[in-house]
């Protein structure tokens, strides 16, 4: 990424800003994008509908396309095929610097040879703004980022956590209609990126700053976001609130993508309206209160999360013998690792209270589902080959 690309991307009459009221935010639609790189297609039919002041996550491994997406919005690409409208207006051929779009990447890239003021003060100078409005509009955003007694420092006088800061807030310095982040907190340590995380989300939700936000971490994007659209190889695999995309996933990618899952091979032996049995290996049988959609004799994979499952040391109809194979006392909860009679392993997460008693490698247990709903069930040609 070039450094001129790093600049917030200040619209040159900011008009638009002005006259709506601030905290509104601002609608974002991504219709049908496809984009190429020659012969090579990065993004395939890309629909996002993003509604004013709402926070999404593009979620996805290196390579899927996450920053493709940014830079279409920011006007620094033109997509091969499809629209993109903020407030209803299509935005393709309006330039970069016509769009009053913001944008923070993972390296910051403040301009070292000016202070933080000066940073933060670019974007509005070269809107034309005059010196005492951008006086104080550079105080209300340090102040904002709590960073007011900064202004005369340069960014090598900065931590990485300080020097961000300053990045988000000259990129909304200028009233940017959409804000987007590519990655912001990577470069961050861990304690000071959920410290950062929690800054961001809460000064953005405030402000009411439609925003896209780049991540590879699941876990940030389950923290922080309002909705996450989880990508593989230029797709989008599933657009929807954090809870849903967790426990709901609508695709083997997206189950394993986001948090751990057990996955379990079988076939569909029997199926109505309420239930299905899965034969496991060497006919084992489960029993799911759920009734997929596919033919019977179909092969299928469970994704079941450990914390979805139960062990008990009592039988019980419809609850598999397993031998507990690994015992982890984590703090609050127990992962245990058990095996089938046939070896399948399977990963369980119980909580930890006092006088509960722990089992034992080597004990046979039984195991049943949490609840039954606890289990999503994909036909094995729904597998993505890049899972
Ligand atoms: N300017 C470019 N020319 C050719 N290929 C590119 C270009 N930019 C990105 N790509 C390719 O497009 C794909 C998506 O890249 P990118 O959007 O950066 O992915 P992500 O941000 O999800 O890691 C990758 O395969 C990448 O190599
Ligand atoms: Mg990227």
């Amino acid at each position: 990424m070039t450094q001129s690309s790093t600049v917030p991307l200040a619209s040159a009459s900011s008009s638009s800003a002005e006259s709506s009221p601030p905290g509104r935010g601002h609608g974002l639609d991504i219709e049908g994008i496809t984009h190429r790189f020659g012969d090579v297609t990065v993004l395939n039919q890309i629909h996002l509908q993003v509604n004013p002041g709402e926070f999404v996550a593009l979620l996805g491994p290196s390579g899927c396309g996450k920053t493709t997406i940014l830079r279409l919005v920011a006007g620094l690409l033109t997509p091969t095929v499809g629209q993109i409208r903020i407030d209803g207006q299509r935005v393709e051929h309006v330039p970069t610097h016509k769009r009053n779009v913001g944008i923070v990447f993972q390296n910051y890239a403040l301009f070292p040879h000016m202070n933080v003021f000066d940073n933060v003060a670019y974007g509005l100078r070269a809107q034309g703004a005059k010196t005492t409005n951008v006086r104080s509009r550079v105080q209300d955003m340090l102040e904002l980022v709590q960073l007011e007694v900064m202004g005369d420092r340069f960014p090598n006088e900065l931590s990485g956590g300080q020097q961000q800061r300053i990045a988000l807030a000259r990129a909304l310095a200028v009233e940017p209609r959409i804000l987007l982040l590519d990655e912001p907190f990577s470069a961050l340590d861990k304690n000071l990126r959920l410290d950062m995380q929690i800054e961001v989300k809460r000064l953005l939700t405030e402000q009411g700053i439609t925003t896209m936000f780049v991540t590879h971490d699941q876990e940030e994007a389950l923290s922080m976001a309002d909705r996450i659209a989880v990508m593989s190889n230029g797709v989008v695999q599933q657009f929807d609130t954090p809870t849903t995309v967790y426990d709901r996933p609508s695709t083997l990618f997206v189950s394993q993508f986001v948090g751990t899952t057990n996955l379990i091979s079988g076939t569909l032996i029997q199926h109505n309206r309420e239930s299905c049995v899965v034969s496991l290996a060497d006919g084992e049988q489960m029993q799911l209160a759920i009734d997929p959609d596919m033919p019977i004799n179909s092969p299928v994979q469970l994704a079941i999360r450990p914390e979805n499952l139960r062990l008990s040391t009592e039988p019980s109809p419809n609850a598999l013998p397993v031998r507990v194979d690994i015992c982890l006392p984590l703090g609050a909860a127990t992962i245990y690792e058990v095996r089938t009679a046939s070896g399948i392993p399977i990963k369980v997460t119980q909580p930890r209270g006092i006088g509960v008693k722990s089992l034992v490698p080597g004990q046979t247990v039984y195991l049943t589902l949490a609840s039954a709903h606890a289990c999503s069930i994909f036909h094995v040609s729904d597998t993505d080959p890049s899972v």
